[in-house]
């Protein structure tokens, strides 16, 4: 067992499958809580089972939401909130493409689970972790963010899923450009949380996990999941694709390291876009609207105290630190 995950709580989104499954199934051999977050009972149910056989040293837990819709993302945050007074690490992973636009709760179905998501959870679950400082946000990105540029205009993606003959023959359809902005999203987001966390003992960094043969993509639709289909016999495999996200949970080497991007274990070097810092805070400012979250202050003054008796610290995520 790898001592320094021995009693961490490790809330995780998207651990049902592929990489978010082997990682939380290595997290919780090397003795850590997993607390997954999970759409579907009878997946859940399944992959509970298999930490509890698999670590049977820990009360793992379970909740379930649909991701994709901001009411369960804002009820999942309180019910977890609420459930676990110390939070070690939080894991946004649960993630997808889709072929075609779709809209729920007002919110496009990409942008809201591969974004949205990630940023009203870990609103949520903020007092807890900065109460439990030293501790990590991981934010799964990908590589796709590369070739994608944000529209603010369009974060709803209703241009962007008209689409053009050479997407259709480039990628499938527009879906990839989508899924590619909600992954600069990701880079940005962990970029303009880490700025704001300064301080508080809470790193946030992000990951491209490679190319890996999971569920992602067979559910896209269309050409999207013949391409994707066909390239897996090429890819990482699960175990391999979990490297990363299991090193930024949990290795000692990037204690102090926030508000960088990671592949193959390794800082890189994310796009250009990636890192415009004025449209990382943008993006913030635009997504707590979207999400309604605006007046809603991130204070840890709702946290409880630390075991060992420290006060929690007082932050208020919507002043950034040079307005604290
Ligand atoms: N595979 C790759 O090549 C690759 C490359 C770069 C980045 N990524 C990123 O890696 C992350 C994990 O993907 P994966 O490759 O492991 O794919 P996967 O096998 O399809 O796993 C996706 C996970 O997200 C969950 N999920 C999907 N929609 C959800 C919703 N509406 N609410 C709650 N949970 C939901 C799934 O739950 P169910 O089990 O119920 O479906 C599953 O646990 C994603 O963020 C993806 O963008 C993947």
């Amino acid at each position: 067992m790898n001592e320094n995950m021995a009693g961490k709580v490790v809330v995780m989104t998207g651990a049902t499958s592929g990489i978010g499954q082997v990682a939380a199934e290595r997290l919780a051999a090397m003795g850590a809580r997993i607390v997954q977050v999970a759409r579907d009972r009878e997946r859940g149910e399944a992959a509970l089972a298999r930490l509890r056989e698999r670590a049977p040293g820990a009360a793992h837990a379970i909740h379930y939401a649909d991701l994709a819709r901001l009411s369960e993302m804002k009820r999942v945050a309180a019910e977890i909130a609420g459930a676990e007074p110390r939070i070690d690490v939080l894991v946004n992973n649960a993630g997808a493409m889709f072929g075609s636009r779709q809209v729920a709760e007002g919110l496009e179905r990409t942008f809201a689970l591969n974004h949205v998501a990630y940023f009203v959870l870990t609103h949520g679950l903020l007092p807890r972790l900065v109460a439990s400082a030293p501790a990590r946000v991981v934010n799964t990105s990908s590589d796709a963010h590369a070739v994608a540029t944000l529209d603010f205009g369009d974060l709803q993606s209703a241009r962007a899923y008209r689409g053009s003959l050479l997407e259709t023959l480039r990628y499938g359809g527009p879906g990839f450009k989508v899924y590619g902005r909600s992954k600069l999203c990701n880079v940005l987001f962990t970029r303009e949380l880490a700025r704001r966390l300064a301080g508080t003992g809470v790193t946030a960094n992000c990951l491209h996990p490679g190319f890996v043969a999971t569920r992602f993509g067979d559910h896209s639709g269309g050409l999207i999941s013949f391409g994707i289909r066909l390239a897996k016999r090429f890819a990482l495999s699960p175990q391999e694709g979990a490297e990363t996200l299991v090193y930024l949970a949990s290795s000692p080497e990037v204690a102090g390291m926030t508000g960088e991007y990671f592949y193959r274990c390794r800082l890189a070097v994310p796009s250009p876009a990636a890192r415009d810092d004025a449209a990382a805070r943008r993006l913030w400012t635009e997504t707590a609207r979207l999400a309604q979250l605006e007046d809603q202050k991130a204070s840890t003054s709702q946290a409880p105290r630390r075991p060992e008796g420290n006060a929690a610290q007082s932050i208020d995520l919507d002043s950034p630190p040079e307005d604290r």
